[in-house]
């Protein structure tokens, strides 16, 4: 009886061991399928939440359907545009700019969605309200895995706020550059026309002195040579308000300007001016620049004469001018053995009218930097102080090179 059942369960213990591991093999396809089944689950959950709570809109389109029909639209995009999913979905999100089409943003998405490729574009769009917003639309294909286009992804983004903020700026910008413009304007006038009344201060003033000459005391004198002394201040003033404000209207680039003939000119005009006349100068063969010879005549006057204002009461003038190619632009350095100039005031020097010195110290008016800067900005360059605050100065700039 042994040897029976022992043959019965030979016969059939191949067959049962083969359904056991096909039940067995289909469980854990069934587990692992229950598996997958819920980590989808979670995974689409997880997504329905996120495009539930985003705050930009996300649409989907059928890449194979005729004309893009939306097939699906989040919370976000029913708030920001007003439509609900149901009056969107099945419909081309041409809707929202109605009529609207002769947009450069629709140029743009009929040739990504033709070509296939991704877009970010602004568009004027329209709410279900009639109220209208600005939308920026970015759009991205999704491909299948042999790489055909099946759906398309739209995110919006309602940027209403951003564009009315940067409208105000721009509106504001050019109220600013209208009113300055005008006040540039204004000043110009101002100066040319007071001039003339100082100029006459200080003729008459100079025409008292001499009848004074006759018979008055120094005590008597003393008022007619302030009013000679601050008339001259105030045409010197007038003059260099005036050329500041000209920068802006004489043409900023020109024929090749030389500075080895500006620097010539500069440094000649003061070493008559400058007591013993002792002016030392090491430079380049300095490159031609694209700038009108009269601004860069000024420039380097300006230069010049700063040097020459602030120079070491113990040391004979050395300048040493050099310059290096920089992109499209030579460096200029402009370096002087004056007394220098302490770092807190590397900025003010440069505006108008800042005195970092008392008058007594030093001559000027005070505008000349502000005057160089204005004419190296003119020409796109770049103008700032080196110093050590005590063995003189070096003023770098840029100069566009010369074409
Ligand atoms: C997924 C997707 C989302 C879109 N979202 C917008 C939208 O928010 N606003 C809009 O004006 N156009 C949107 N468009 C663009 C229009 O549907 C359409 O492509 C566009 O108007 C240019 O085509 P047309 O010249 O046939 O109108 C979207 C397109 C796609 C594919």
């Amino acid at each position: 009886a042994l040897a029976n059942w022992r043959s019965n369960v030979e016969q059939v213990g191949w067959p049962v061991a083969l359904v056991t591991s096909a039940v067995l093999g289909l469980t854990v396809v069934l587990v692992r399928t229950l598996a997958k089944r819920a980590r989808d689950e979670a995974r689409l959950r997880l997504s329905d939440l996120v495009l539930a709570n985003v705050s930009n809109g996300v649409t989907i389109a059928d890449a194979n359907a005729p004309d893009f029909p939306l097939l699906y639209v989040n919370p976000a995009f029913e708030r920001i545009t007003g439509y609900d999913a149901g009056q969107a979905i099945g419909r081309n999100a041409r809707f929202l700019h109605c009529d609207d089409a002769a947009q450069e943003g629709l140029d743009i998405i009929r040739v990504a969605l033709a070509e296939g490729i991704p877009a970010t574009v602004k568009l004027r769009n329209i709410r279900a309200d009639g109220v209208p917003f600005w939308n920026q639309v970015s759009l991205t294909p999704v491909r299948n895995k042999v790489g055909v286009i099946t759906h398309w992804v739209g995110v919006q983004r309602d940027i209403t706020k951003e564009e009315e903020a940067r409208a105000a700026l721009a509106a504001a910008y050019e109220d600013v550059a209208h009113y300055s413009a005008d006040l540039e304007r204004f000043s110009f006038v101002l100066a040319h026309h007071l001039q003339e009344p100082a100029r006459q201060m200080r003729l008459q003033a100079q025409v008292l002195l001499q009848r004074l000459e006759e018979g008055g005391t120094p005590a008597d004198r003393e008022p007619s040579e302030r009013i000679v002394e601050a008339s001259a201040r105030l045409i010197g003033l007038l003059r260099d308000v005036q050329t500041y404000l000209a920068v802006e209207r004489l043409p900023a680039e020109g024929l090749p300007g030389s500075p080895n003939q500006a620097l010539a000119v500069a440094v000649e005009w003061y070493k008559e001016r400058i007591p013993g006349g002792a002016v030392r100068v090491d430079k380049d063969d300095l490159p031609k620049v694209g700038m009108t010879q009269k601004r860069l005549d000024d420039l380097f006057e300006i230069l010049v004469e700063n040097a020459v204002q602030f120079r070491h009461p113990e040391r004979p003038l050395h300048l040493k001018v050099t310059a290096e190619p920089d992109g499209k632009f030579w460096r200029f350095r402009f370096a002087d053995n004056g007394i220098g100039i302490d770092s807190c005031f590397f900025e003010r020097i440069f505006i108008p009218l800042e005195r970092l010195q008392p008058r007594t110290e030093h001559t000027g008016t005070g505008i000349g930097l502000a005057v160089a800067r204005r004419i190296v900005e003119a020409s796109h360059g770049r103008i700032w102080v080196e110093s050590d605050g005590v063995r003189g100065s070096a003023f770098l700039f840029t100069l566009p090179k010369a074409a």
